[in-house]
């Protein structure tokens, strides 16, 4: 669209007590009309979280596209996901709150979201709210993989906010699928996530 929040200000009559000033494109904001009389709008950013994500057969993918639904039905954010492939070429620096999830692979999370994470961490992840996500299929590897991610998210980007615990899942098979729970509680995991990211 292209019309900046600038122009929305001169285009308004005056400006609310209780408004928030932001820059930002229009399709990033929200709008809300607080008084029609003098027209005013109060405006909001919307907040937008990256989820990454490796896979071999899909499981780890549907969870974190589980996440993403959560977090946008709570109205706080938007989402995007992408796969590890596309870290590289995303500007990190646009979200406020980023996840990492894989599956693990002989008791140890892929590298493949390793790498992603320290990509990130390069690109800066500083004051954002970070977590991770994993699937597993071996009970005693429960929590293995966020763990690492976790202490992989302290050290390399020690400015970022750790939402902790992350999400550990269970597949019922090497290829899956998720166990029947899974799902709803990755719902309700984004929702939480996405609660967290106002304060
Ligand atoms: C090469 C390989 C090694 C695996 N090693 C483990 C393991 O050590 N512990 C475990 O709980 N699951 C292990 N699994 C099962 C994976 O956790 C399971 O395939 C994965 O969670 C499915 O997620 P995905 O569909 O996103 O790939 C292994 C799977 C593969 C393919």
């Amino acid at each position: 669209m292209g019309m900046s929040f600038e122009h929305l200000r001169r285009t308004t009559s005056g400006r609310p007590t209780d408004s928030k000033i932001v820059s930002g494109n229009l399709p990033s904001l929200i709008f809300r009309q607080v008084d029609c009389l003098s027209n005013y709008y109060v405006v909001e950013t919307m907040k937008k979280v990256l989820v990454v994500f490796d896979t071999t057969y899909g499981n780890t993918e549907k969870l974190g596209r589980e996440i993403a639904s959560g977090i946008e039905e709570s109205g706080l954010a938007e989402c995007k996901v992408i796969n590890i492939e596309d870290v590289e070429t995303e500007d990190i620096s646009v979200f406020d709150g980023v996840l990492f999830g894989g599956p693990i692979h002989a008791f140890r999370v892929t590298r493949g979201i390793k790498n992603a994470v320290n990509k990130a961490a390069k690109m800066g992840l500083d004051g954002k709210l970070v977590s991770s996500f994993d699937t597993y299929q071996v009970s005693s590897h429960e929590g293995k993989g966020i763990k690492q991610i976790e202490d992989l998210l302290k050290k390399k980007a020690k400015g970022a906010k750790i939402f902790s615990p992350g999400l550990t899942a269970l597949v019922l098979g090497r290829q899956g699928p998720l166990n029947d729970d899974e799902p709803a509680k990755a719902r309700e995991f984004g929702l939480r996530f996405a609660q967290e990211l106002g304060n």
